[in-house]
């Protein structure tokens, strides 16, 4: 056995793993490939590759664990994962194409919302010609890390007044940047609400009641970081009471979103099945080869996670 190659587990129950496997065996760096579910023996597997949801035990079948990389650019399912272990590093995925595809999704709905597109489509089925105005539009961005930053800069490039908002104070051209101190300020100028915050115990539920009242009447939310930022009770009274015009919801608590959920009958409600931006994993390869290089020659890795920041 070669003993500069690292074999791998692969775990992605909701994505094909097939891309990945064939990416990642034209290395040389990587040894054998094994994916979840495997009878095979795991002792020599160093380096975990995951996207959601691990199965429980799975961290135990590999003793010589160095390295765990999420697929995708969020960690939640792993901090909130028991059988993490806290003594090996974390990294995620951050890439052009994941904050280019990102970035477009997010530019589809807010123009689909300003151009009331919804509505032209609907009166095309009943061929009536409605001219319907629009206004410019103020777009607040919530977390301004690899995605939001990247979003932020392209709305200003196309004419919108953008306003941002992260942990630590951030300085981006043309950007209003404001942190906790500045939320309220924030929030009042957001006539369209996007989130792309990482889920921590600081920002689960934080697109709730209070935050809805402290937009501008008829604001429109676009949620694209995670299901677990939304109370949907809240959401739904905002829509219902008309504080909010609308919202465009790529992920959810429960994913697949259950039949049962109002939210899939909510005529101010648009849904996408978590697809905003989904890792191409050609780029995402040539970034988990880096690391694992850098992981082989003892250097420190590219984009980990803070354990005790949570992201
Ligand atoms: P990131 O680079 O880690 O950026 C996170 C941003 O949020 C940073 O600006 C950070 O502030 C800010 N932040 C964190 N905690 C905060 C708090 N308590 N209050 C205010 N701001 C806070 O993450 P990313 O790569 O941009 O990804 C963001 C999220 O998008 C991911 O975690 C994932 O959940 C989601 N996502 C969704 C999809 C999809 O298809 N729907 C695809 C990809 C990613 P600092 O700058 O001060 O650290
Ligand atoms: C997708 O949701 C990701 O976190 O990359």
């Amino acid at each position: 056995v070669d003993k500069q190659k690292v074999d791998v587990l692969i775990s992605s129950s909701v994505w094909d793993p097939k891309p990945w496997v064939e990416g990642l065996s034209k290395s040389e760096l990587v040894g054998e490939i094994h994916v979840w579910p495997t009878q095979a023996d795991l002792t020599n597997v160093e380096a975990l590759f995951v996207w959601k949801p691990l199965e429980s035990g799975v961290i135990s079948l590999m003793p010589n664990l160095k390295w765990i990389s999420s697929l995708g650019a969020g960690v939640d399912h792993l901090m909130t994962d028991p059988q993490i272990p806290a003594n090996i590093p974390i990294t995620r995925i951050v890439d052009p194409f994941l904050a280019r595809d990102m970035t477009n999704y997010v530019i589809m709905g807010l123009i689909m919302h300003q151009r009331s597109m919804l509505s032209h489509l609907n009166n095309q089925k009943s061929k009536i010609w409605k001219r319907l105005t629009y206004n410019p539009l103020k777009v607040g961005v919530m977390g301004l890390g690899a995605l939001g930053s990247h979003l932020a800069k392209k709305l200003v490039n196309l004419g919108f007044e953008v306003f941002g908002y992260s942990r630590t104070l951030k300085s981006i051209d043309g950007v209003s940047c404001f942190d906790e101190s500045g939320q309220k300020e924030f929030l009042s100028h957001a006539e369209v609400l996007v989130n792309l915050l990482p889920v921590t115990p600081q920002t689960i539920n934080i697109l709730n009641e209070q935050v809805f009242r402290s937009l501008p009447e008829g604001a429109y939310l676009i949620n694209v970081a995670r299901g677990n930022h939304l109370v949907e009770k809240d959401l739904i009274n905002a829509l219902n009471n008309r504080w909010l015009s609308g919202a465009l919801l790529d992920v959810f608590w429960e994913e697949p979103l259950p039949q049962s959920n109002p939210l899939w009958e909510h005529s101010k409600v648009t849904i996408t099945p978590h697809v905003a931006s989904v890792t191409t994993p050609n780029s995402a390869i040539a970034l988990l080869l880096d690391n694992l290089k850098r992981l082989q020659e003892n250097r420190e890795l590219l984009h980990t996670v803070d354990l005790s920041k949570g992201y």
